[in-house]
């Protein structure tokens, strides 16, 4: 049996490699380039790709022909023309990417960096006008950043400091248990007992309680030494540096040995907290559940639960060992992991750090998710929300449908009962522009704004931070109010440990079956509501695309429209037309499924536009270069292949490729067995 969620990193599927935001200098003298280029290069406009391009506007009245000229301007000065498309498309299209935008720049990174701009410049606009305060978030997030903007240096122990009133007494009798849960309402629960709040289906959290990853150990810095033993809780003064560490190596090494009596297999089990009490009796869990969710919970409060036979073992280890040792550990382990939240600006930190300001907005689009968003849509997207849906929804609906129909055809040959669950994943599915929740008054950001407290430094509002968006989690697990819920589940609030890269394309999720479009992605060089056919369906169409098919890709095929795990994949491997398909797909060392996904979703839209206008050679010729865009200069990730590798490979499996661009066969781009997956 496979568990409901194994884990939030396998079910967000995103189109992008890890993301490395290039820092605002660099970015604007590469923009400068690019415009100087422009500037110089109306020749190049000119070129075939425009004579007979069609420039319909396939769902408003009017596109305005700027937009889409200086966009074909954009594509075209990536072009190689001494390269062949035959022979390698991405040398073709990207070849003259890299001497614009160096080598750790893509479209999305630039995106992005983009992104964080807009927001330094709301920050700047926030200190002279404070009409915005009228409205929810805009005030406490202009004094969080300023209160960012004014970090002298790291003063880790301030983090304590605040603690205090949480923190018991005595390090040496309190409960190590105890101890863990007030770290846990900050949402550390890295070490010992894992008790988390965690996203389980389309529509309810549930609680989760493992054993510790013990894989996971502690770099005791001096830094965080300096913090522990300055601060005033004491039961005796700290152990010299060195001696401390050795003692919680050995900790670490006693841990260790208490083996996970089975091989980790994502499996949970579920069962009551009564049980639970049961059969590991060495913690009062009832009185630690309500420290850590600020809520009683009943004995037949349901868990989602993973090797008790190991979490009892390691309770009865720590119960006889010296309890001040594990409390000091706990503290140690929480700053380590507060230094290391994505883009904490005390992590290397450096004097007079010029881009303190570009680390403290992407501290907060991480920390502070929903307010972040809520103000960028105020501020920059809210007037192109109308314009830019009306095309993303209709573009979502219209593959929607395409692929229901290819499920219907039933190429594979599936059971009937197969189809119709997976059509139903995809008729169910969802899409999300910008990521806040789609339906809502002013008055729930109101409430929002009301449970989070901004207080007078960087640590106090950091921790208040995490504080918010765990206390909101944790009563989303326990409401029974539809209305909330139906709320909450129509977004995804990031958890600050949220990556990067993930935010910035769209990605698939797929306990929620939605997509989320993130406001990276609905702007040039990717979407304009005002692009013509080849530009439109040429990235949008494609990426849509791409992200439906996660839905059906080998990893995530396995969840229903719910988000419940089911066992699809043990049907599909019993098909023999399935395991084929796959096994063609599967030719060397590559991301199974992210080429699924590639492959597939360019088909898709191709099944969905790919008609007689695309003949006509221009539109085609532009619709794939379009379709490149997203690929250059990208070098891949573990989840992902490199740029080349993937557009190669893909446009490689799609026969229009070869028919627009007139690749005879054998040539580089022409010459691979068509595999015939979704
Ligand atoms: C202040 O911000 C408001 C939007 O809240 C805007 O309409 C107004 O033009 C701005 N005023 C100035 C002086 O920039
Ligand atoms: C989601 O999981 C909860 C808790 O197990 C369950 O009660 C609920 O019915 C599930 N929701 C759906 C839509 O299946
Ligand atoms: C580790 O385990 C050994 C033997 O069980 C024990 O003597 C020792 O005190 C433990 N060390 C720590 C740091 O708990
Ligand atoms: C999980 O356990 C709880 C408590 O024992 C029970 O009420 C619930 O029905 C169970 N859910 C499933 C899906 O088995
Ligand atoms: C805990 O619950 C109480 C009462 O419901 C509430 O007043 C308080 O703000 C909550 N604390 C947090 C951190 O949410
Ligand atoms: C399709 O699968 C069924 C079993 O589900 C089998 O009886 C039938 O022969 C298959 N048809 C083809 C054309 O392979
Ligand atoms: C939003 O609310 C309107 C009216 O309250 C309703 O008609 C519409 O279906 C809702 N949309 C979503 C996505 O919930
Ligand atoms: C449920 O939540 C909605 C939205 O927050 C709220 O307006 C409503 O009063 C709540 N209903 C109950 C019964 O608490
Ligand atoms: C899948 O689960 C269903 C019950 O939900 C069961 O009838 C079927 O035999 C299972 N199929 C496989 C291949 O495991
Ligand atoms: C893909 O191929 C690799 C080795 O080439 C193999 O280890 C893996 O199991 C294959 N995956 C599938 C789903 O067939
Ligand atoms: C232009 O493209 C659209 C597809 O969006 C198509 O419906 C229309 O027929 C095309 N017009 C011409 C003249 O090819
Ligand atoms: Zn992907």
């Amino acid at each position: 049996m496979k568990s409901a969620e194994s884990s939030h990193q396998k079910c967000d599927k995103s189109k992008s490699a890890s993301l490395k935001i290039i820092n605002s200098r660099k970015m604007a003298s590469r923009l400068w380039t690019l415009f100087l280029f422009l500037a110089s290069a109306n020749h190049v406009y000119s070129a075939p790709y425009t004579t007979h391009l069609n420039r319909s506007c396939p769902y408003h009245n009017s596109c305005s022909p700027g937009v889409n000229q200086q966009h074909i301007e954009r594509l075209l000065s990536y072009v190689d023309n001494e390269k062949q498309p035959c022979d390698d498309f991405y040398a073709y299209a990207c070849g003259k990417w890299r001497e614009k935008h160096g080598s750790d720049a893509t479209a999305t990174t630039m995106s992005e960096a983009q992104i964080n701009e807009n927001y330094a410049e709301l920050f700047a606009e926030l200190r002279h006008n404070s009409s915005y305060f009228e409205f929810p978030m805009f005030r406490k997030l202009a004094t969080h950043f300023q209160d960012c903007l004014a970090l002298d240096k790291p003063h880790l122990s301030r983090y304590l400091e605040l603690l205090d009133h949480k923190l018991p007494e005595s390090l040496k009798t309190t409960h190590w248990s105890e101890l863990l849960a007030v770290l846990g309402q900050y949402g550390y629960h890295g070490h010992f007992v894992l008790l988390e709040v965690r996203w389980h289906n389309a529509t309810h959290h549930m609680l989760f309680l493992l054993p510790h990853n013990h894989h996971l150990s502690l770099n005791l810095t001096p830094d965080i030494y300096d913090a522990l033993s300055r601060h005033g809780l004491s039961d005796g003064a700290w152990p010299p540096y060195e001696q401390l560490r050795e003692q919680f190596r050995l900790l670490e090494q006693n841990l260790t040995s208490l083996e996970r009596s089975k091989i980790p297999d994502d499996s949970f089990t579920n069962r009551s907290l009564e049980e639970i009490q049961a059969e590991v009796p060495g913690v009062e869990w009832g009185r630690i559940l309500r420290k850590q969710l600020n809520r009683t919970v009943g004995g037949n409060q349901a868990f989602q639960v993973d090797d008790l036979a190991a979490i009892k073992r390691l309770v009865e280890y720590l119960n006889q060992a010296d309890n001040l040792l594990l409390n000091r550990y706990s503290l140690a382990r929480f700053l380590s992991h507060l230094v290391s939240l994505p883009h904490n600006p005390l992590a290397e930190w450096s004097p007079g750090s010029k881009s303190l300001s570009l680390r403290c907005i992407r501290h907060m689009r991480r920390s502070l998710y929903l307010p972040m968003n809520y103000v960028y849509e105020h501020r920059f997207y809210a007037h192109r929300r109308r314009a830019d849906e009306l095309v993303i929804h209709r573009v979502f609906e219209q593959l929607q449908g395409q692929l229901e129909l290819n499920l219907d055809n039933n190429p594979l040959n599936l059971s009937q009962e197969l189809v119709s669950s997976l059509k139903a994943k995809v008729h169910f599915m969802r899409i999300n522009v910008g990521n806040l929740p789609p339906n809502v008054s002013e008055q729930f950001y109101w409430e929002v704004d009301r449970r989070w407290i901004v207080g007078h430094d960087f640590y106090e509002n950091h921790l208040n931070s995490l504080l918010f968006y765990y206390s909101v989690v944790s009563d989303l697990e326990g409401t029974k109010n539809q209305t909330e819920r139906a709320i909450w589940y129509s977004f995804n609030m990031h958890q600050p440990e949220f990556p990067d890269n993930i935010d910035a394309t769209p990605y698939f999720y797929c306990l929620g079956d939605i997509i989320f479009v993130p406001y990276s992605y609905v702007r040039l060089p990717f979407f304009h509501a005002d692009f013509w056919p080849a530009l439109l369906y040429g990235d949008l169409a494609n990426t849509l695309g791409h992200e439906m098919m996660h839905a059906l890709d080998t990893d995530l095929v396995d969840y229903d429209a719910w988000g419940h795990m089911s066992n699809f994949s043990d049907q599909l491997v019993l098909v023999p037309r399935y395991t084929d398909a796959v096994r063609c797909l599967n030719d060397s060392a590559v991301m199974l499924n992210e080429r699924a996904a590639d492959v597939s979703g360019s088909r898709l839209a191709l099944h969905t536009y790919g008609g007689d206008w695309m003949d006509n050679p221009d539109d085609g010729r532009l619709y794939f270069l379009q379709f490149a865009h997203f690929f250059c200069g990208d070098e891949g990730d573990i989840y992902h292949d490199t740029g080349s590798q993937r557009l190669n490979y893909a446009l490689s499996q799609v026969p229009k490729f070869a028919e627009v661009f007139g690749c005879q066969s054998g040539t580089g781009m022409n010459s691979a067995e068509q595999c015939p997956f979704w």
